[in-house]
Formats: C-alpha cells, structure tokens, sequence
C-alpha cells in the first residue's frame, strides 16, 4: 500500500450566499489553503513534484472567481508549473525528468500549479529546455513565453531592428518586461510605456531606449489615424492604450495584441489597415500546439535566454494571496515566482 502523504495546495472554492438587502442570492470565491494526498489528484496520468509555479494576471482573474476564466470549482489554480517527473504512469517520461506543465486547461478546468504535485496528461509536459534552470522557466513561465510569442511575430511580419521604434504598453508587467528585454537582446530600439514613475530606471536597466508615462502613448482623439510613431508594437494592455498603438504605427508595421487590463474593447477604423498595412497579430499562449511550445521554450533556453535577476522576486505558497491583489492593482514589477514547500 502507497504512505498517505499530505501536500499543501491553495484550493477555490465557490458558494452561494444571500445578500443582506435582497432575496437574491450570489456566488462568494474562496482561496483557502489545504492539505491534499496525492489520491486527490486522481490516478491518470504523469505526477509531478511542482518546484516552482508563478503568478500570472490570468491566476489572479482566477483566484477571484472570473467565470471567463474559472471553469470548476473546487479548483487548485495556477497556470504554471515547473518541476520533477514522479511518476510516468508509462509516458515515456523518466522518473526525476525536469519539465514544465503548460495547457490551456491547467490551472483553469483542471487542478494547476498552486500545489506541491500536479498530476496532467503527459502531452501537456513540455521538457525542461537544456540551459534554463527550474527557477527561471518559472520566471519566464505564461507571461515570457507571451512575450516570446509576441516578438517571433513581430519578426515573421518583418519588423527589424532598422525598421523603427518598438513600443512595449504595461511595461513593468509579466509579459512587458520580458518583451522590453527579450527586444533589446536582439538590437530593437524600445520605447516602454508605464503607470509606475518610481521605476524608469529599472525599465532603462532592462535595456528599453526610453521610458513613457502610460498617458503619453494615448490619443483620444477621433482620428482614425495619427502620427507614424511605431514600427511594431508589443501591447499587453488593449483598450485605449491598443486602439492609439495601432493609429500610429507607420506603414508596414506590425502590432500585438495579448492583454486587456486596461480594457477589452479597441474601436477602430479599418484605415490602419488599408491606408497602412498594418498587421494586427492576436496572441493566444493557451492554444498553441505542444510541438510549437517544445520549440519555442527551446529557444528561450538558447539563443533568447535573458539575465533574469532583475525582474522576479521569490514568494511562498502562504504570501500568495496578497500578492494576487496586487497584480489586480497593477503594482507588481516583472514576475512573482512561487517557491513551493517540499
Ligand atoms: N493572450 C495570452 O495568451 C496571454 C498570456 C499572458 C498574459 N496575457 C494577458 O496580458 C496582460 C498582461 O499580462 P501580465 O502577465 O504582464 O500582467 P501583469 O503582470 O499584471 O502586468 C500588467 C501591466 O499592465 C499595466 N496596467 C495595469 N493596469 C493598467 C491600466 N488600467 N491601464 C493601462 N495599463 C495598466 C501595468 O504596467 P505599467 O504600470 O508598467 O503600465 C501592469 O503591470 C493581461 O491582460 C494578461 O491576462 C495574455
């Protein structure tokens, strides 16, 4: 017979309570820490002894209950996951191999990474790329390997070094500071853009040519185009801040689009793309294949490998719920890595 052994995990819960003023009643999310036996995971599939999992925007829609995001309850979030194979369950995986868990129902329909184990189906493991250590796929995790996504399209539409300037919106998050980095690395010019005042030196330190109020990369104006600024655009933020991106990148630019946390709705005019040719490329890091992923963390390990010191900071499982309020207020800088009890 296996020992029973508990792990902890942070589990949502969600119940119906009435409010006070009103017969109807309303679902309440809790993010409560428990203890787990592995059994709790079910028995299908590759076990894995989560090392580090990380905090993404999409973790903290999560946390708080979003049913956009949320697809069951009781559910273990956490979108990513890095650690060690425990048991392959005939995988073809080997005990001790050193992985990372990424599929678009982790974390969302299926338990993910807030855990000490993970137990998934084995074409969601991507390997462990060779030159990346645990604790940095775990930095780079949803957020770089969005930005990765982000900046190979820039480049398949053909945007250069010698093309121009290259905006990065919500530069100092998840996925802006690896954009800022991963684009200077290869020789972009970067403009970034923040909300946060205190940190233009460390977005300058990251590599970016100049740093923007938030504000000044916004018109709102009805023009439906306005001054050529950009020859590509890394947005992570939408709304506004989107629609004003793409009325001022030049001819033959190309745009990004992967976040709206500053809104979800870019009212335009087809004028950026007739008058101009621009591209606007939807990034969507859940529904890519795995042979795609496999390759493109490879080349995050490789050739695209960035210092990283400067832009995680290591948490524990019991800090996590504070931190999920800040990255809902927008004041978290780069990555928050989640260090798991062993
Ligand atoms: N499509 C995909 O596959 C995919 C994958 C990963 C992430 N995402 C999405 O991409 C977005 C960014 O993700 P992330 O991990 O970088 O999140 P994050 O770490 O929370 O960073 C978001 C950044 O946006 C800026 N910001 C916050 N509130 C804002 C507002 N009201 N108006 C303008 N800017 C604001 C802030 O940066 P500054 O203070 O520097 O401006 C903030 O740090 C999120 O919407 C996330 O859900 C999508």
């Amino acid at each position: 017979m296996k020992p029973t052994m508990k792990f902890p995990a942070l589990m949502l819960t969600s119940e119906s309570v009435e409010k006070a003023d009103a017969d109807v009643k309303h679902n309440r999310c809790l993010l409560t820490s428990v203890e787990l036996d592995r059994d709790d995971l079910g028995a299908d599939g590759v076990l894995v002894q989560v090392i580090y999992s990380a905090l993404n925007y999409k973790d903290a829609l999560a946390a708080s209950g979003h049913t956009g995001v949320v697809r069951k309850f009781p559910l273990i979030p956490g979108i990513d996951a890095v650690g060690k194979v425990i048991e392959s369950n005939g995988s073809g995986f080997r005990l001790g191999d050193e992985v990372l868990i990424a599929h678009a129902k982790f974390g969302t329909s299926h338990h993910g990474g807030f855990s000490s184990f993970a137990r998934v189906p084995a074409d969601w493991l991507v390997k462990l790329p060779v030159g990346l250590s645990l604790e940095d796929a775990a930095a780079w995790g949803t957020a770089g390997f969005t930005a990765a996504q982000s900046v190979g399209q820039l480049l398949n539409h053909g945007v250069s070094p010698e093309s121009g300037e290259i905006l990065v919106t919500g530069a100092t998050g998840g996925v802006g500071v690896f954009a800022v980095q991963l684009l200077a690395k290869l020789g972009f010019s970067v403009t970034a853009s923040t909300g946060k005042l205190d940190r233009y030196e460390q977005l300058l330190a990251l590599g970016a040519e100049k740093v923007v109020p938030r504000e000044e990369v916004v018109d709102l104006s009805d023009s439906p185009l306005t001054k050529s600024r950009w020859a590509g655009v890394v947005d992570c933020v939408g709304g506004t801040t989107l629609n004003s991106a793409i009325r001022a990148t030049q001819v033959g630019g190309c745009v990004t689009a992967c976040g709206l946390v500053s809104g979800h709705e870019v009212g335009l005019t087809v004028y950026p793309f007739i008058l101009r040719g621009i591209v606007l490329c939807g990034i969507d890091s859940a529904n890519v294949s795995q042979k795609y992923r496999q390759e493109l963390w490879d080349v995050i390990g490789s050739d695209w490998s960035l210092d990283l010191r400067n832009v995680s900071q290591e948490v524990t499982l019991s800090q996590l719920p504070d931190q999920i309020e800040r990255i809902l207020n927008g004041s978290v800088f780069g990555r928050i890595v989640v260090r798991m009890p062993e």
